[in-house]
């Protein structure tokens, strides 16, 4: 098992770093917002700000890094790397499925340097939802120790699984076992999808066991029916790659997923899925969610070092910084609350799903 899922992290990092793994025809359907320019902004530039709270803690800015490796040796320094950096712009940073160091220690080191880099550091914890029906609470607390989490992100990623060669497709009991988990723990859970979107039915349900955040990750940015699917045809299994085919596009779109949540339930939002610029940080926000997730774009930079990964972020901050003097907001409160329009699909969407806008 420990071989298998070895390889599989390695093609992930792979795949994502030489093939263009997007959605094609789906987006995140962000196009469909507009946020209102407002032509005399009584502010400057200058006195904008935008930290954020989260699960109880401040940030200094609306972005999580999402979670995204650990349990290879390459992923030693990927996490070095995000968590300096997170360190720096105090933001929070997720690991990668932590399933890997749970059965082997050798390979624990590779999420730990995370909290090795500080204390203060909000580290969150990552598992799979299949892997807790089969394996039980337990394994989230051993997550939670592995790395001192401050939360811990419970992945749900039914077609990823379908898809991918040998996946888990065993989800029966699963809201159950994140029950436990939320009873059991001491430190808040997320429940996050990988490319799919959250709705508001499950946004409900999810409430009401106690879970404290939704991570939407909407259809519309890297998309891992497609990764497992270059992974199915790459190991000849056309049974799956067939299956990925028809189901490439499949999924709620993050601007959807997000109004289905937050117009729904109390319970705190990140939107991401595609998240690429300032200005969908800005709209994301604008639509209710509490931060933005970001994942795929800061790979190639955690690759290289701390600072390659703060001059991505430092222009994606300006970008937001940019959206907020342009509508006039002057911190990420009045920003949640600033004029907007949806239009097309999107505004469809949210009349067919009864959804208040
Ligand atoms: C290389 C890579 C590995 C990932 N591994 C995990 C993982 O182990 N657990 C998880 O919950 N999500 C994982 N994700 C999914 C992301 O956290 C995120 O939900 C998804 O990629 C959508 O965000 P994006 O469009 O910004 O990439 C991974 C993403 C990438 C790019």
């Amino acid at each position: 098992m420990g071989e298998e899922l070895h390889s599989r992290k390695r093609d992930h990092i792979r795949i994502c770093l030489e093939k263009d793994v997007e959605f094609k025809k789906k987006t995140t359907w962000l196009e469909y917002v507009e946020l209102i320019h407002n032509p005399l902004p009584e502010v400057d530039f200058e006195e904008i700000r935008i930290e954020a709270e989260f699960l109880g803690r401040r940030f200094d800015y609306p972005l999580i890094i999402e979670g995204m490796t650990g349990g290879l040796p390459e992923g030693y320094s990927i996490n070095k790397n995000l968590a300096e950096a997170a360190l720096e712009l105090n933001i929070p940073v997720g690991v990668g499925s932590q399933r890997a160091g749970i059965y082997n220690e050798s390979l624990r080191s590779t999420y730990r340097i995370m909290r090795d880099i500080s204390p203060s550091i909000f580290i969150i914890g990552n598992i799979g939802a299949t892997q807790l029906v089969r394996e039980g609470v337990e394994l989230a607390e051993k997550a939670v120790e592995m790395i001192e989490a401050d939360a811990l992100a419970i992945h749900v990623n039914s077609l990823q699984e379908l898809v991918q060669p040998k996946g888990t497709t065993t989800f029966k009991g699963v809201m159950k076992a994140i029950e436990k988990v939320v009873e059991r723990l001491s430190v808040p859970v997320i429940v996050k999808e990988v490319g799919c979107g959250i709705p508001k039915e499950t946004g409900r349900s999810l409430e009401a066991i106690g879970v404290k955040a939704i991570d939407v990750a909407g259809a519309g940015g890297t998309n891992w029916t497609l990764i497992e699917k270059i992974r199915a045809e790459e190991s000849g299994e056309m049974e799956k790659k067939l299956l990925g085919e028809i189901f490439l596009e499949w999924g709620i779109p993050t601007a959807a997923s997000i109004l289905e949540i937050s117009s729904t339930v109390e319970i705190e939002v990140v939107g991401s899925g595609g998240i690429r610029t300032g200005l969908d940080i800005a709209k994301i926000l604008a639509l209710g969610a509490e931060m933005a997730g970001m994942a795929k774009p800061l790979l190639r930079p955690a690759l290289e070092s701390k600072e390659a990964i703060l001059d991505y972020l430092k222009k994606v901050f300006l970008e937001l910084r940019a959206a907020m003097y342009l509508t006039g907001c002057r911190n990420i409160d009045e920003l949640k609350n600033t004029g907007k329009i949806l239009v097309g699909p999107l505004l469809e969407w949210c009349r067919q799903r009864g959804l208040r806008i």
